[in-house]
């Protein structure tokens, strides 16, 4: 068997191992629960001496598939797969960190965490200071607070602000604080966060992974020794894939790197067409040189990615006219998938969050975010003119 590295693609295609029997396809093992020979093979299975799954919420062969090509990917020694990217965050946050501890965020993160850490970890004692993204590693290196766990995003999501993840890295490292980032606006073939430094990697694998808008998953990847207190929560929290669904993200996950060839080219051609339009006040994308993270998004990442998002010169009457004018993108939230989506955050993915949160990461009613899709640029570009005469 030869040893030599295996690149992006061929991970997501074969991951590191060598078939050299059995199906050329991982079966999908739909079964909740193991057969034993005996007792003592049950209770050597259960301490984790036999390697055997034992139930399904624990473990089970066709996701375990799916964690160890993600551990290739990341670069990483153990990936839990769950059933959501929710599922993820919170059993790493509940298996991390405890009552009276303190979590510093960035304060431009998916409108769902922001709930997660407002509305639940606040009734467990759990405080969260939030901070400007450029501001994150000067907080942890400054501050008199010893943070347990630092979470940041990048690209963040709506408005693709970029954060320097080495830096935020190597500062939480020196202050003893577990570094965490939701890294999927980026996606495993256009950023590498271990290999710079980041503790866990989580990833809504709804999104890119999965590719095709028709499963909810999520990701952890890690050390071994912190992942245990993050599967250690999991299973009992229960956010357990199913694994129809580990199934499907395996096959995702295969198309990933020629996928994300598409989205980051059709989002590149877009955002400089876009940026040159009247219309348009602001276009949000890191592959753009007047981006103000620019420099970092190259340094970081190999591809800029497949979402961007506008400020239209328009109010939400006007917002919400263009959007609906759309026909090639559909009229959705979520992201990632092989089809264009657009959607205006302050009525979807941040609604309820207030407005002088939305302001601070610059949400307004008037920005429309776009995930593209690996359909023809032109019809994309034809799509969003059309709707621009429209508003
Ligand atoms: C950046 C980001 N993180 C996390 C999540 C949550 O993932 P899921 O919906 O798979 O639970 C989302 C969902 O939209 C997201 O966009």
């Amino acid at each position: 068997m030869t040893t030599r590295k295996r690149k992006p693609s061929t991970l997501c295609v074969q991951g590191e191992h060598t078939q050299t029997s059995g199906p050329a396809v991982v079966p999908i093992m739909q079964t909740s629960t193991f057969v034993f020979e005996d007792q003592q093979q049950m209770l050597d299975s259960v301490q984790g001496k036999t390697g055997k799954d034992v139930y399904t919420r624990w473990s089970n062969p066709t996701t375990k598939n799916v964690e160890e090509k993600m551990n290739a990917l990341e670069g990483t020694e153990d990936t839990h797969v769950l059933a959501s990217g929710m599922a993820a965050i919170s059993s790493a946050i509940i298996g991390l960190v405890k009552n009276g501890e303190t979590i510093l965020s960035s304060d431009s993160i998916y409108g769902g965490t922001v709930h997660l850490f407002n509305k639940i970890l606040s009734q467990s004692c759990i405080e969260v200071d939030y901070v400007d993204t450029d501001e994150l590693a000067n907080r942890l290196l400054d501050s008199g607070t010893a943070y347990k766990l630092c979470f940041f995003e990048t690209p963040t999501n709506p408005t693709l602000k970029i954060v320097d993840i080495k830096k935020v890295a190597d500062a939480a490292r020196a202050k003893g604080t577990i570094s965490m980032i939701d890294s999927t606006f980026g996606s495993p073939i256009n950023q590498k966060p271990h290999e710079l430094g980041v503790d866990l990697v989580m990833h809504s694998a709804t999104k890119y992974l999965g590719g095709h808008s028709d499963i909810i998953a999520g990701t952890i990847s890690g050390p071994k020794d912190l992942m245990a207190d993050v599967r250690g929560a999991a299973k009992l929290l229960g956010g357990t894939m199913d694994p129809f669904a580990s199934f499907l993200l395996d096959r995702g996950i295969k198309t990933l790197g020629v996928r994300m060839e598409k989205h980051n080219s059709n989002a590149s051609y877009l955002a400089e067409k876009l940026s040159r339009n009247p219309r348009i006040r602001k276009v949000h994308y890191p592959g753009l040189s007047s981006h103000p993270h620019h420099d970092i998004a190259r340094k970081q990442m190999s591809g800029f990615g497949g979402m961007l998002s506008i400020e239209l010169e328009s109010d939400l009457a006007g917002t919400s006219k263009f959007v609906d004018s759309l026909e090639v993108f559909l009229n959705a939230v979520s992201l990632g998938g092989v089809e264009s989506l657009a959607s205006i955050p302050a009525l979807s993915t941040h609604y309820g969050i207030d407005e002088r949160a939305l302001n601070e990461m610059d949400i307004s009613s008037s920005t429309v975010r776009l995930s593209i899709g690996i359909e023809d640029p032109e019809d994309l570009l034809d799509d969003l003119m059309y709707s621009l005469d429209a508003m």
